[in-house]
């Protein structure tokens, strides 16, 4: 559509995604989570959908799991400004449920967009919901979280979602050496040649 393509920046397009009603989730949000960081961003990160506190304050991982998402960041010498935060959904599901498939096509348009203004190196899948939603509709997060794969201009790299952590289902330990990874294929790739190297510790 030509009006999308004119779309150029992530304010225009932040503007615009705030009055979304492509999906009945439009109908329940308080405020629409379009996601923030760094415009360039080398690593883009992919959640699931807002939570209550995100809901009412419009900001991605603003509660517990944010915190955890920020110990993790921080363990790899990243911080929020390093990278652009982001979900599946930019609205809450009600009772916090996961997005149906309708509802996280009728958003895939406002991710692909935010993809294609920031063009980052690495999108790091943060849970199943993210996996499934851009890299496989089939995939176990067992079999693919710490493995390479190559998406359409950047690599998708599936970990743990920090409420996973929070849960206890999982040790910080596995997502906090996933992000080290992330962070040190980073520094290893060469900007602007694609495709890129192959990161050393591929699956
Ligand atoms: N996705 C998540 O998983 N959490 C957020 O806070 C926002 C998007």
């Amino acid at each position: 559509m030509a009006l999308w393509d004119n779309i150029n920046s992530l304010e225009t397009l932040q503007r615009l995604c705030e009055r979304c009603r492509d999906c009945s989730l439009a109908m329940t949000r308080q405020t629409v989570v379009f996601g923030e960081g760094n415009p360039s961003a080398k690593i883009f990160l992919l959640g699931e959908a807002p939570g209550a506190q995100e809901d009412a304050c419009g900001r991605p991982f603003a509660g517990r799991a944010g915190e955890v998402l920020d110990l993790l960041l921080a363990g790899a010498g990243l911080t929020r400004q390093d990278v652009f935060i982001t979900g599946s959904v930019k609205c809450r599901p009600p009772k916090n449920r996961n997005p149906y498939r309708g509802e996280l096509a009728a958003c895939r348009p406002w991710l692909e967009k935010q993809l294609a203004l920031i063009k980052p190196e690495i999108v790091v899948c943060l849970g199943l919901v993210a996996v499934q939603n851009i890299l496989d509709p089939k995939a176990k997060l067992a079999e693919v979280r710490g493995r390479w794969f190559e998406g359409p201009g950047y690599w998708i790299y599936p970990t743990y979602h920090p409420a996973a952590v929070l849960r206890s289902t999982v040790k910080a330990e596995l997502p906090a050496a996933d992000l080290k990874s992330v962070a040190g294929a980073l520094s290893k790739m060469q900007p602007g040649l694609r495709p890129y190297p192959r990161p050393a510790s591929s699956g």
